[in-house]
């Protein structure tokens, strides 16, 4: 039987405008197209687990207003169970504001708000969708003792364990031994790693250092190049699908890390889950925008039925 799949992590809404150029200090610059739309790391890996046929579950802290409840309503609308979805009423729900010009530039903030009120005692209370038969996946847009407090209760529970560390924060120093498998970015891998970002240090001196820290597979996202796939065993590239044109990366990792946890969900093996995941994550680049641009189990395989007969 697959096993269920447990997002924890953040849920954001973004507050977005275009504009002919970004504003000086002080400035007021007219804008156009205000959309909001649904961002956050977690949130963003639940919906594209949920497309790709898994029993998937989203546990994270939102505040009692309009925001967030679209996003659970959004929950529905995907099927992505939101039973431990916990509100704060004192702060609001995470949000982004995002200004984009006309070159490509933006600026953006983002105040995490009800997502700082996430604690150990959230995790308690959201344990019992947890078991043997379930992958955990989590990032860092929560508290990071949240994060890993909830790694290790999983691991108790005989979960499979999946750690993407982003937004990255130097992680040496501690015990990631209830994480099977790490999964950064280049950039990401250097900074857990606690390695200056411009020293020319080789994927694979990164990776073994992320591995000094005890977890067992360290797997960095490469874009188009695919991944690199590091532990006690093998140090091998896993590439992935070439795609006719590139329109918009942001939320590619969501897309490969929902991928990655989906197809150990169904029993594959790590390298072969790392390739359907590189599948996952290319599709999500040829479309704009994040969650509008996660495609479906059908299209994914129609893709891949498609690729094997070139
Ligand atoms: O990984 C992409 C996501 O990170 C965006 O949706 C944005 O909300 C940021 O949190
Ligand atoms: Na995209």
């Amino acid at each position: 039987k697959n096993k269920n799949i447990v997002v924890i992590g953040s849920y954001l809404v973004a507050l977005v405008m275009d504009t002919d150029r970004i504003p000086l200090t002080g400035e007021t610059v007219l804008a156009r197209n205000f959309r909001q739309t649904h961002g956050g790391k977690g949130s963003n890996q639940a919906v594209q687990a949920a497309r790709l046929g898994a029993n998937t579950s989203f546990v994270g802290r939102i505040g009692k207003d309009a925001f967030g409840e679209s996003f659970i309503k959004l929950c529905e609308l995907e099927n992505v169970n939101a039973e431990f979805v916990f509100q704060s009423t004192d702060m609001p729900t995470g949000a982004g504001f995002i200004i984009c010009d006309e070159l490509g530039f933006n600026v953006i903030t983002i105040d995490i708000a009800a997502i700082n009120q996430f604690s150990r005692k959230d995790i308690d209370t959201a344990l019992s969708l947890i078991t043997d038969n379930s992958i955990v996946l989590l990032q860092l847009e929560i508290p990071l003792d949240t994060a890993l407090y909830a790694a290790e209760k999983a691991k108790q529970k005989g979960a499979i364990v999946i750690l993407n560390p982003a937004p990255a924060q130097n992680l040496m120093g501690y015990d990631l031994s209830m994480i099977d498998i790490l999964t950064p970015n280049e950039t990401e891998a250097k900074i857990c790693a606690g390695l200056v970002n411009d020293a020319a240090y080789s994927d694979e001196e990164v990776a073994q250092q992320l591995l000094s820290l005890g977890c067992k597979n360290i797997l960095v996202t490469l874009g188009e190049k695919g991944s690199f796939l590091c532990n006690s065993s093998v140090a091998m590239l896993i590439p992935s699908i070439s795609v006719n044109e590139v329109i918009d990366t942001t939320g590619a990792g969501d897309a490969f890390n929902a991928g990655l946890a989906v197809a150990l969900s169904e029993g594959k093996i790590i390298m072969e889950a790392a390739q359907f995941a590189n599948v996952v994550g290319g599709l999500s680049v040829t479309k704009s925008d994040t969650i509008p641009s996660y495609h479906f189990r059908a299209q994914v395989q129609e893709y891949m039925d498609r690729s094997a007969h070139v």
